[in-house]
């Protein structure tokens, strides 16, 4: 008897829900190479792949066998933060209108959270909006920036400062390409899954506490659990708060802090989720000095942190009055008065500009004593 070759396993489906602008994430694993998955969100003929220097010679070819039913034509970046801008960007339009593609053409992002913004932000701005799907390959992009439809380029002034909210029509996410990973980015990526746990999902957050192990070691199960649970806590904020106004800025959580350090460090010293990772330890331990935070919460945190091998303190060379200053220029100052997600409990996040600001003070002293 001849067996049945299964080339993708499909393990999860979830839908962010945002009316007529709702789509599926799809979750599993060989998703890459499941053809009929991607036709279901294709409309014409026309298919763009951006990709990066880096991610191309891994997936490029497997995703273009799936697509082969279409003209698909390749655009491949250079691999890095600092070429998320908008003169690389203008690539993308270059290949677009060189190969006379229409209004009803697919941009597939196939890379990290870099790729997967500038492809965002160049469907959202051709012919004023074309389709797109989200192939994420890093862990950070599979929970996070890949679902929720924030997409934009950095501006030598500011980071992620020119964007758009745009959805994509469809978020894929095969976790074998986490296979070839390096540990340090999938570290990274854990930062935000943590982070979920924190601020909407004691339950959650404790799962992660049993599995953290599994997870480094990139157990298939403990993946697609942990980036299933994740994206269904994410796209819940983001179908109540497309925009912004207000909770959607709890996903935030420990960025305040994180931001500083990544600025005063240099972009690209730290990954962002390292900094992400010192800024949930240093938040907490502001809640605690609030009286909101237990012992115990904190230190499970802290424990949580460590174990994805992320910095549980910011860098010694950022001294309180400087990380104060670089804390003050963060874009969530909002009319002078800086605003932080706290916590009144695992599982208990809350937006609040009602903090003192000794507390703030003996968190940055704590680091330093
Ligand atoms: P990234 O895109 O730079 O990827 C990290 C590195 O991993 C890169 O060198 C990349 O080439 C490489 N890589 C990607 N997939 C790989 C794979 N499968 N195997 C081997 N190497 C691989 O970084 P990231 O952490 O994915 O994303 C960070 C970006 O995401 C930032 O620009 C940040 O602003 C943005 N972001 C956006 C949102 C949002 O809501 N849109 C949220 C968080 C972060
Ligand atoms: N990463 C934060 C957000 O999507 O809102």
């Amino acid at each position: 008897m001849f067996g049945i070759l299964k080339v993708s396993d499909l393990l999860s489906t979830l839908q962010l829900d945002l009316g007529e602008r709702s789509y599926p994430i799809y979750i599993g694993k060989g998703l890459i190479q499941d053809a009929r998955l991607f036709a279901r969100h294709i409309r014409s003929g026309q298919v763009l792949v951006v990709s990066n220097e880096t991610v191309a010679p891994l997936y490029m070819e497997k995703l273009l066998r799936s697509l082969s039913g279409f003209q698909v034509e390749r655009v491949v970046l250079p691999d890095g933060e600092k070429y998320k801008n908008l003169d690389v960007l203008n690539r993308i339009f270059d290949q677009l209108l060189s190969k006379r593609f229409d209004r009803s053409c697919t941009l597939i992002a196939l890379g990290g959270g870099v790729i997967g913004d500038m492809t965002g932000f160049a469907a959202a701005c051709y012919q004023r909006g074309v389709d797109f799907i989200q192939l994420p390959t890093t862990l950070l992009s599979q929970v996070d920036s890949s679902v929720g439809g924030k997409t934009g380029v950095n501006h030598p002034l500011g980071k992620n400062m020119i964007g758009a909210f745009y959805q994509p029509n469809a978020v894929i996410i095969d976790i074998d390409t986490l296979n070839t990973l390096p540990a340090r980015e999938l570290s990274a990526g854990l930062a935000e899954v943590i982070k979920h746990g924190i601020i909407k999902d004691a339950a959650y957050f404790s799962w992660l506490e049993t599995h953290i192990r599994e997870l480094r070691h990139l157990d298939p199960e403990a993946l697609a659990h942990a980036i299933e649970g994740s994206c269904v806590i994410k796209s819940r904020v983001v179908s109540a708060d497309e925009k912004e106004a207000g909770q959607r800025a709890l996903l935030n959580y420990g960025h305040t802090f994180g931001h500083a350090i990544e600025t005063g460090m240099g972009y690209g010293v730290w990954l962002h989720g390292e900094a992400v990772g010192a800024g949930m330890c240093m938040a907490a331990r502001m809640s605690r000095f609030m009286g909101w935070l237990s012992d115990e919460e904190e230190s499970r945190i802290v424990a949580l942190v460590a174990a994805a091998g992320l910095p549980v303190s910011p860098p010694a060379e950022l001294s309180p009055s400087r990380f104060m200053e670089l804390m003050a220029v963060d874009k969530k100052v909002m009319s002078g008065q800086l605003r932080l997600v706290l916590l009144k409990g695992i599982g208990k996040a809350l937006i609040t500009n009602e903090f003192d600001q000794e507390s703030l003070s003996r968190v940055l002293a704590s680091y330093n004593s």
